[in-house]
């Protein structure tokens, strides 16, 4: 007989994320250190509207004020990045504005916050390359032709831009986004690659590189949570099931490759096992993911993705939770093995994912994604 774990309620995530606040003044976390004190990034770093998300995650699922007092002023000091010269924002605007300005403007009718979600739409949408079909990932002249997995969940605020403009051309730009990485970036196994290298002269793809991976042909688990559900977000978003499909195939890879306790190695082929770091972030993830999943599919198919997201949060709740000294909610996460940054440490993305399956698992129905 399975034997029942604990899964984190709503009440010891309101508690968790209070303390972090108290510990946090006017920080912009990423990682922590080893003792679960977050570093403090500037806010045109990708991670910047992580933070505020959780915060208006808890006023949203709440109705607690405290959150929503401490979210307020986040969209604004963001945008302060679009100051910058040349700007160093990059496809990750996704990440950053609909957690902060699309979170505001939803829960408050924030003029302001629907302004910059919307200067943050156009800035994504200007980064397609029309004729490959692709957002462009980062800056530099040597990258202009790379788009790459996780900017599957970036184009969500390309769907959300069409929906309040009424203007379908940004959720044109986002499916055939989402078209190309499909074609390209998810293999016949449900895997998937990192970097994808086109010609932006000729939209040619040239090659897949291993980027956060281990390698061109492995797979980075948290890339492959980032494709399971931004495919999941693109289906809801236009109705498409192949999207729903590609969504399905990834999280079976992902369930099929976990270890024993559903928790991913940072990449699933990077060969020591044993030895290499996890990666809760991918597992906090994939488990939000597979939740939306869940949502799409038929009554008799439901049972079984919600049974795959509640071992991982179980998982999560019962080993990886951050000490009560630590500002964090999720230990051993791991920011990017090959560049040998960020290795068994909190991540503040891990902590918002996982605090949003937590709310989706609880009824939360706002999307942000
Ligand atoms: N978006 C970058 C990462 O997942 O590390």
């Amino acid at each position: 007989m399975e034997t029942v774990q604990h899964i984190i309620t709503i009440d010891e995530l309101e508690q968790r994320i209070t303390r972090m606040v108290k510990q946090m003044e006017n920080r912009s976390p990423h990682a922590s250190d080893s003792s679960g004190r977050y570093d403090d990034m500037p806010v045109s770093w990708w991670t910047s509207g992580f933070y505020p998300g959780l915060l208006w995650l808890m006023h949203d699922v709440t109705g607690n004020a405290f959150f929503k007092n401490q979210a307020e002023g986040w969209s604004r000091k963001i945008e302060e990045a679009f100051q910058e010269h040349p700007i160093i924002l990059h496809h990750d605007v996704g990440f950053q504005f609909l957690l902060t300005a699309v979170m505001e403007y939803e829960q408050t009718g924030s003029e302001d916050g629907l302004r910059i979600g919307l200067k943050a739409a156009n800035y994504l949408a200007g980064r397609f390359n029309p004729i490959g079909g692709f957002i462009k990932a980062w800056n530099g002249d040597d990258k202009k032709g790379w788009a790459i997995i996780d900017c599957m969940m970036n184009i969500s605020l390309l769907y959300w831009a069409s929906r309040v403009t009424n203007d379908p051309s940004y959720g044109q730009i986002a499916s055939a986004h989402a078209n190309t990485t499909l074609q390209w970036g998810v293999r016949d196994d449900g895997s998937t690659s990192h970097i994808l290298s086109f010609n932006s002269h000729t939209g040619e793809f040239i090659e897949s590189i291993g980027g956060q991976g281990y390698g061109p042909d492995s797979a980075w688990s948290r890339g492959n949570a980032w494709a399971l559900y931004g495919f999941a977000n693109a289906c809801r978003h236009t109705g498409k099931r192949a999207y729903l499909h590609a969504a399905k195939r990834i999280a079976h890879f992902f369930l099929a490759a976990l270890p024993e306790d559903n928790v991913p190695y940072w990449d699933f082929r990077c060969g020591g096992e044993e030895e290499e770091p996890r990666d809760s972030s991918a597992a906090a993830i994939a488990a939000s993911g597979l939740l939306e999943i869940e949502a799409q599919v038929p009554q008799r198919e439901k049972r079984m993705y919600r049974r795959a997201a509640e071992k991982i949060l179980q998982s999560l709740s019962t080993h990886y939770l951050a000490s009560d000294e630590s500002e964090a909610i999720l230990t051993k996460a791991t920011g990017n093995a090959p560049q040998g940054r960020d290795i068994n440490v909190s991540l503040i993305y891990g902590d918002y994912f996982f605090a949003e399956a937590i709310a989706k698992r609880n009824g939360w129905q706002r999307r942000i994604f």
